[in-house]
């Protein structure tokens, strides 16, 4: 009996020692799987590289599996966190940013943006394509989107003497906009008067090559459009100046009229298109004079974010 119960007891022992030792390589088993699982995770490759717990949390977040692979096996980008951080980053930039930052240390990081995302670390022009003419009032029209020979400038209207000098016309929208936004102005005694607005493709080109003939091609593309890549070919924007000034537009930004349309243009759909300090993304020196059409929801949401319209079009409306 005594015999018996020894044998039984070792049994058991034996039992509970397999137990323990299936239950210890089980749990070894599943911690060694999940140690090489995360290894496999693009969190522990990026935390490898370098970056830091909070820095990959974000790059996890805001950039795609072609992008992050690309930096697995990149070498630490020591801006990365303040380059994903940006206000306007847009994700599939993330190298160019990267590039252009590095050999343009004196910029600011927001200015790197902005030019990468307009497009204007590449020489004016260069890759330019149509612009998408399917968005209507919104349509970019600049250095690097041009209007095709179909454009449709829909209903042309002649602005009569009262608001213009001389011959000045707009899409039929922009000109009701106009009249009534000259007549706010007035009402605030501040006269807004046209000096020109629609110009067909040809007589664009005329005011192009006439610049390049008297001042240089360099000058011209600082002043005038190329022949389709004119806003004024849209009919959708204008050159506002003031009573006493006939057609000259220097120093329109010392007047009334200008510090009116600086706090009210936008409410009647207007956005100023060529600001100062902004040559660099718009391609051309500033227009205090020249006002472009979007509608009064749009031109209120881009006079908000304080950008051009190249930079609100890159990152909130280009596909
Ligand atoms: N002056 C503006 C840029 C134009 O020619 O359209
Ligand atoms: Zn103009």
């Amino acid at each position: 009996m005594k015999k018996k119960n020894r044998t039984l007891k070792k049994k058991y022992r034996r039992l509970i020692l397999y137990v323990i030792l299936i239950t210890i390589i089980v749990c070894f088993s599943v911690h060694f799987i999940k140690v090489y699982k995360y290894h496999q995770t693009s969190e522990y490759k990026l935390l490898k590289v370098g970056y830091d717990e909070k820095t990959v949390a974000a790059l996890l977040k805001k950039l795609d599996n072609n992008n992050i692979s690309a930096l697995i096996n990149k070498k630490k980008v020591e801006s990365i966190d303040k380059i994903i951080n940006q206000k306007y980053f847009i994700a599939s930039h993330l190298f160019d940013y990267i590039e252009y930052y590095k050999k343009n240390t004196d910029k600011e990081l927001s200015d790197v943006i902005a030019i990468i995302n307009v497009g204007a670390n590449k020489p004016w022009y260069e890759g330019s394509s149509v612009t998408d003419e399917t968005k209507g009032f919104a349509v970019l029209v600049n250095k690097f989107h041009i209007l095709s020979e179909n454009y449709d400038a829909g209903e042309i209207k002649k602005f009569s003497s009262t608001y213009a000098y001389g011959t000045v016309r707009a899409n039929i929208t922009v000109y009701e906009a106009f009249i009534q936004m000259a007549n706010a102005a007035r009402k605030d005694g501040v006269t807004l008067v046209l000096s020109s607005g629609y110009r067909e493709h040809d007589y664009q080109e005329k005011i192009y090559n006439n610049m390049v003939k008297s001042k240089g091609q360099e000058y011209a593309d600082k002043y005038a459009a190329r022949p389709g890549s004119s806003e004024h070919e849209t009919g959708l924007a204008l050159d506002i100046l003031s009573t006493g000034m006939g057609a000259f537009t220097d120093n329109f930004d010392k007047t009334d009229a200008y510090a009116w349309l600086t706090s009210h243009a936008h409410e009647y759909g207007f956005i100023l298109r060529y600001p100062e300090g902004k040559e660099h993304i718009t391609g051309y020196s500033p227009e205090s004079w020249h006002y472009r059409y979007l509608g009064v929801d749009l031109a209120s949401k881009v006079k908000s974010e304080g950008i051009t319209y190249d930079e609100y079009y890159a990152y909130y409306l280009a596909k």
